[in-house]
C-alpha cells in the first residue's frame, strides 16, 4: 500500500527519493509523486500509473537537498494525478505526503471550506496540508503538533516547509514509520527498504511521536510532548536491489526458493533437535514449563497468512491436544474478543503492517491478552508490538501473492506444535519421526519444482474458465482455501474452496463442463471419502484436476489431469500440495497474460483497515 519516504542531504534529493520509491514498489500503487524545494518554491511533480512515468515526467535538471516523495493506493479518490501525493497547502508554504486514512477527513474539509479554503483532490489526506498551513504561523513544529490534535485515523505523514528547507517533519499514529541515519543525511520512511543501500542504522517510530529532522540531526517528541531517547539498531536489510534473477517473474522465484527456505525456517537444522525428537525456538520468552499453562490457542491473521493460520490449527491440535481457534483479524475487534488468562495468542504476518491484524493485536493487548508473533519482516510493527516470537526468514517476498512467506509460516507452526506438543502429548519416537520428516521437506519441496512442466499442462485446462472450485477435506481444505486465493489473486478467475463433504449441500449444483475442480486428495484418514467426492463430480460432467500424494489406477482413471506429490507425513503433507497448486495458479495467470507481481488493485502490504 502508500509507501512514504523523505530525504535530506548533500546528495541530490531526486535521484534519491526515486531509488526508495522503486524499493517500496512491491509493496503495490497506482500513482506516486516527488515534493522538494527547488529554488525556494515548493515542486511538486506527480502521476497516476508506474514509476516510470512519474520519472519520465521528472526533468533531468532537478534537483534539491531535501524531498519527500510518495506511492498511493487509492482509498479516497479515484486513481488520478490530482489524488497522488505529495498535497500541498493553500499558499504553498507546506506540503505533506500521508500513509494510512484521516477517519474524520469529512467534517475537517467542510469545516475547512467554510472559512474559503479551495481543495484540489478528492482525498482525506489533503485536509492535513490545509491545517498545518492554517497553523504555520506558530512555527512548523507546532502547526503540525496542532494540525495532528485535529486528526482521527491513521498516519504516517512527512511534512516539507518552503520556508525552512533544511526540515523534514514526520509523525506516526498506526501507519509504520521509520528513520534511516547516514553521514550527513536523514531518511525517513514506512519501511527500512526505501533506504536500504545508503544506511542500516535506524530507530522505528511508534505510536503518537513526532520527529523532528534536519540532516545532521533528529528530535524524537512523544504525546506528553517530551524529547525522548530511542535507541538506533543496526538493521540487516536486504540489499533493496531486488533481481529476479533468471525467472520471468518474482513470484516465481519465490515458488523456486522455497527449499531454501523453508530449510531457513528450520534454522538450516538449528531449530531442530533430533536426539530429543523436538525443536527449539528461541525468542518466545516463555520457559517450557509455561507450556503446561495453555488452555487454548488463538491465531489471528488475514489473507495467506490466515490459512496458513488454519493449517496450523490442525497440526497446532494433533500434536498439543490444545484446542486452538484460528480468526480473521478484521473481524476479531468487531467482536469483542475473549481473552482468558491461560490463552496464549499469536499474530501471523509476512509483512508485520497489516492494520487488521496489527488492530486485533492491540485489542487482545488491552485486555491483557499474551501475543507472539510469527512474521518475515525484521523490526516490523507486529514484531516489536509482541512479548515474543520467531521471525520466519523466508527472506524478501516481492511479489504481491504470498508463496514462499506461506510455506514458512507453516514451518514454523509446524516446529511450535512440535516443541508445545513433546512437553504434553507426543512421545520421543513419534517426535524424532517429525524431526526427520521436517528435514526431508526441503528436498522433497525440489523434486516438486523439478516437474514444474506438468503443472504447465494442467494450467491449460484452467485459462478457459471464468471460475473454478478448489476441494478437499480436513488439512487439505486449508490448502483448496489458499489454493483458491492464489488463483483468483493472481489470475483473476474466479475461484471457490470448499470442504469436500460440503459439496452435495449446495456447490453440486455448479458443476457441469464449464466448471472445473481442483481436488487436494492425500492418502490417510479422508482418502476415501475424497474420492467419493470426485466420483460424483465425475459423474456430473465436471473436469478434474487432482494434487494427491498416492497414485492408484482408480484416482489415475478418475482424474483428467494428476500430480503426484512424494509421500509424507500426513501433518506436513500441505507443504507439498501447496506448491503444485501455487504454480497452477502461476502458469494460469502467465497463459492470461496478468500482472503477475502486482495483480490490479492489490498492495503486497495492506496497512488501512
Ligand atoms: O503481511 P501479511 O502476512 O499480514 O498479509 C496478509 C494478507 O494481506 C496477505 O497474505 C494477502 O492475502 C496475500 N496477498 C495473499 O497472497
Amino acid at each position: 500500500m502508500c509507501g512514504i519516504v523523505g530525504y535530506l542531504g548533500n546528495k541530490n534529493a531526486v535521484p534519491v527519493l526515486m531509488q526508495g520509491l522503486k524499493q517500496l514498489e512491491y509493496r503495490g500503487y497506482d500513482s506516486s509523486g516527488i515534493g522538494i524545494i527547488h529554488r525556494k518554491k515548493l515542486k511538486i511533480v506527480k502521476e497516476k500509473g508506474k514509476l516510470d512515468q512519474l520519472e519520465r515526467k521528472l526533468s533531468n535538471n532537478l534537483s534539491a537537498q531535501a524531498g519527500i516523495a510518495h506511492t498511493r493506493w487509492a482509498t479516497h479518490g479515484g486513481v488520478t494525478t490530482e489524488n497522488a501525493h505529495p498535497h500541498v497547502g493553500p499558499g504553498g508554504k507546506v506540503i505533506i505526503v500521508h500513509n494510512g486514512i484521516i477517519d474524520n477527513y469529512s467534517t475537517l474539509k467542510e469545516n475547512l471550506k467554510k472559512e474559503g479554503r479551495v481543495f484540489l483532490s478528492d482525498t482525506d489526506s489533503e485536509v492535513v496540508a490545509h491545517l498545518v498551513e492554517k497553523y504555520i504561523d506558530l512555527g512548523p513544529e507546532q502547526a503540525v503538533s496542532k494540525a495532528l490534535s485535529f486528526l482521527n485515523g491513521t498516519y504516517g505523514l512527512l511534512f516539507l516547509f518552503r520556508d525552512h528547507p533544511q526540515l523534514i517533519i514526520a509523525a506516526r499514529n498506526g501507519s509504520p514509520l521509520v528513520i534511516g541515519i547516514g553521514k550527513d543525511e536523514m531518511f525517513v520512511a514506512s519501511d527500512a527498504m526505501a533506504f536500504a543501500g545508503y544506511t542500516q542504522n535506524a530507530i522505528f517510530v511508534d505510536d503518537g511521536e513526532m520527529v523532528v529532522l534536519s540532516q545532521n540531526e533528529y528530535r524524537i517528541i512523544n504525546r506528553q510532548n517530551n524529547v525522548i531517547d530511542k535507541n538506533i539498531e543496526e538493521l540487516t536489510i536486504e540489499s533493496g536491489r531486488h533481481s529476479k534473477e533468471n525467472y520471468a517473474h518474482y513470484l516465481l522465484k519465490e515458488i523456486h526458493e522455497q527449499p531454501e527456505s523453508v530449510f531457513r525456517a528450520m534454522g538450516r537444522g538449528g531449530r531442530l533437535l533430533p536426539d530429543f525428537g523436538t525443536s527449539l525456538l528461541g525468542g518466545l520468552n516463555m520457559e517450557k514449563r509455561d507450556f503446561f499453562d495453555i488452555r487454548k490457542i488463538h491465531i489471528l491473521a488475514m489473507g495467506t497468512a490466515l490459512y496458513a493460520g488454519e493449517l496450523g490449527k490442525f497440526i497446532l491440535e494433533s500434536l498439543t491436544r490444545i484446542p486452538v481457534e484460528v480468526s480473521d483479524a478484521s473481524e476479531l475487534c468487531g467482536t469483542n474478543p475473549i481473552v482468558e488468562k491461560n490463552t496464549l495468542f499469536i499474530a501471523l504476518s509476512q509483512s508485520g503492517e497489516t492494520r487488521d491484524t496489527i488492530g486485533a493485536i492491540q485489542e487482545i493487548q488491552q485486555k491483557g491478552g499474551r501475543v507472539l508473533g510469527i512474521v518475515n519482516s525484521v523490526g516490523s510493527t507486529v514484531a516489536r508490538m509482541t512479548e515474543g516470537g520467531v521471525y520466519i526468514h523466508a527472506g524478501s517476498e516481492i511479489s504481491v501473492a504470498s508463496t514462499k512467506a506461506f510455506s514458512n509460516q507453516v514451518t514454523i507452526l509446524s516446529l511450535l506444535a512440535l516443541m508445545i506438543g513433546r512437553t504434553r502429548d507426543i512421545s520421543l519416537s513419534r517426535g524424532k519421526e517429525l524431526v526427520e520428516e521436517l528435514k526431508n521437506l526441503p528436498g522433497k519441496i525440489q523434486s516438486i519444482l523439478d516437474r514444474e512442466d506438468e503443472i504447465k499442462i494442467m494450467a491449460k485446462r484452467l485459462k478457459g474458465h471464468s471460475s473454478v472450485l478448489y476441494l478437499g477435506r480436513g488439512i487439505n481444505h486449508a490448502i483448496a482455501k489458499e489454493s483458491a486465493l492464489k488463483l483468483k489473486e493472481i489470475s483473476y478467475i474466479h475461484a471457490e474452496a470448499y470442504s469436500a463433504g460440503s459439496l452435495k449441500h449446495g456447490p453440486l449444483a455448479l458443476i457441469c463442463e464449464e466448471m472445473p475442480s481442483v481436488f487436494i486428495c492425500t492418502s490417510g484418514d479422508y482418502q476415501e471419502k475424497t474420492v467419493s467426492n470426485i466420483q460424483e463430480v465425475k459423474a456430473r460432467g465436471g473436469k478434474v484436476l487432482v494434487i494427491s500424494n498416492y497414485a492408484d489406477d482408480n484416482l489415475k482413471a478418475l482424474a483428467d489431469e494428476i500430480f503426484i506429490v512424494p509421500q509424507s507425513d500426513e501433518l506436513l503433507s500441505p507443504l507439498l500440495t501447496v506448491v503444485p497448486c501455487q504454480l497452477l495458479a502461476y502458469y494460469t495467470a502467465l497463459a492470461l497474460g496478468r500482472d503477475i507481481d502486482q495483480p490490479r488493485n492489490l498492495a503486497k502490504s495492506v496497512t488501512v483497515e
